[in-house]
């Protein structure tokens, strides 16, 4: 309620926030779910967008442009690892995280930077769960570490563009995402859903996790009709397993693929 509460205020500042200094009538950027890009908390452009809260300055007021570039992105992985990049022109973050853990038992201590490390089976779902000692779960995936490269607080949000030769190259760090938004800030993903895991895996072993070719209710006239469809590289659990980026094929609100009314999206996965 308080949390609720809380979020409510923060939202209400950031529209009036928006409203002022933009000065137009294009809506709370809050697009409808499955609406696309435009309009959307991720079109990051003025006219539009939520440009102006985050100092974009785009001379032809771009949209892919913070996140992909047709020529010049980046394409190797760098140290922290990411290998997806998609045409990626955005500054990516080298953070280490904290990940989830189930129970931290009696065994040492997450050991490395990443916190994997052995703990003990003290759990009272211990043969369920897959992350009380059975396995490890690592970093997130590099596809998650896309998402992490503006919501960990890092890397600005216009800190994007890189080759010197152009005029819209930037590299400044000045706009950083605002709190409320803020996912992995300092390293900590342990408080939050766990990603960067095989969900087949946990399925063969956890009997309350629904089997991979779940249909989801709801999306069946869409491409993302079963769990598997939503998994990473089919297998893996990461950001974009709940939210769709573009906001092109999901129905929830929040860039979710489904709505989690009265926990509808929950309950896809978890028999409980
Ligand atoms: C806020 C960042 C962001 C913006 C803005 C953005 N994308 Fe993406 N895009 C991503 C991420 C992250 C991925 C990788 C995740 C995935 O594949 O779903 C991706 C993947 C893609 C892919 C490959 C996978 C697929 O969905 O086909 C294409 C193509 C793509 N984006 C095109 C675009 C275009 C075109 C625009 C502008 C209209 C755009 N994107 C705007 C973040 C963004
Ligand atoms: C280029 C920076 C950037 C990248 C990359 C990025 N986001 Fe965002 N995201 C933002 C910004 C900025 C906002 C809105 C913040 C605001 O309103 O102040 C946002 C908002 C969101 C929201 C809230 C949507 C709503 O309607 O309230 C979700 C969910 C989200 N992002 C998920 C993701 C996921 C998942 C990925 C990776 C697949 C990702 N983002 C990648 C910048 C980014
Ligand atoms: C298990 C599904 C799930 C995964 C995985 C997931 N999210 Fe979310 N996310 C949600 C739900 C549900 C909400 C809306 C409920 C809420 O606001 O608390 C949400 C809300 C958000 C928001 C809006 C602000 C907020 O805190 O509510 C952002 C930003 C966001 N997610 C980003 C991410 C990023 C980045 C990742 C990967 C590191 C991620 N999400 C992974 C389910 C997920
Ligand atoms: C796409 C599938 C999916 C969705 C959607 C999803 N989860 Fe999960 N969740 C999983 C999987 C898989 C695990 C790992 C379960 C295990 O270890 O056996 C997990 C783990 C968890 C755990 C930790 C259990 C433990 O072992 O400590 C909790 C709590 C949880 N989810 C709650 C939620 C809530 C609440 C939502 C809705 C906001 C949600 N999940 C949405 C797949 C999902």
């Amino acid at each position: 309620m308080k949390k609720s509460l809380l979020l409510a205020a923060a939202f209400g500042v950031i529209a009036a926030g928006t409203a002022l200094a933009q000065n137009s009538t294009t809506g709370s950027f809050n697009a409808d779910a499955g609406a696309g890009i435009v309009g959307s908390k991720h079109d990051l452009s003025i006219a539009t967008g939520i440009g102006a809260l985050y100092g974009q300055t785009d001379q032809l007021d771009r949209i892919c442009i913070y996140c992909h570039a047709p020529h010049h992105a980046i394409n190797e992985a760098d140290a922290a690892g990411i290998k997806y990049l998609p045409l990626w022109n955005h500054g990516v973050t080298t953070q280490f995280y904290n990940t989830y853990q189930s129970d931290f038992g009696d065994g040492p201590a997450a050991s490395g930077l990443n916190g994997v490390g052995t703990v003990s089976n003290i759990n009272q779902f211990a043969d369920r769960h897959l992350f009380n000692g059975d396995a490890t779960l690592g970093e997130p995936g590099s596809v998650s570490r896309l998402c992490l490269s503006c919501h960990d607080g890092t890397v600005a949000i216009n800190e994007y563009g890189f080759d010197p030769g152009r005029a819209e190259s930037r590299g400044a760090a000045t706009h950083f995402i605002a709190d409320q938004f803020k996912i992995g800030g300092g390293g900590n993903l342990t408080n939050h859903h766990p990603i960067g895991f095989s969900y087949l895996d946990v399925a063969l072993h956890d009997d309350e996790i629904a089997a991979p070719d779940t249909v989801i209710n709801g999306l069946a006239t869409k491409e993302q009709t079963t769990i598997r469809s939503l998994l990473y590289a089919g297998e893996m659990m990461e950001c974009v397993t709940c939210h769709d980026v573009h906001n092109t094929k999901n129905e929830g609100e929040t860039f979710l693929w489904k709505s989690d009314r009265n926990s509808g999206f929950c309950l896809t996965c978890h028999i409980k």
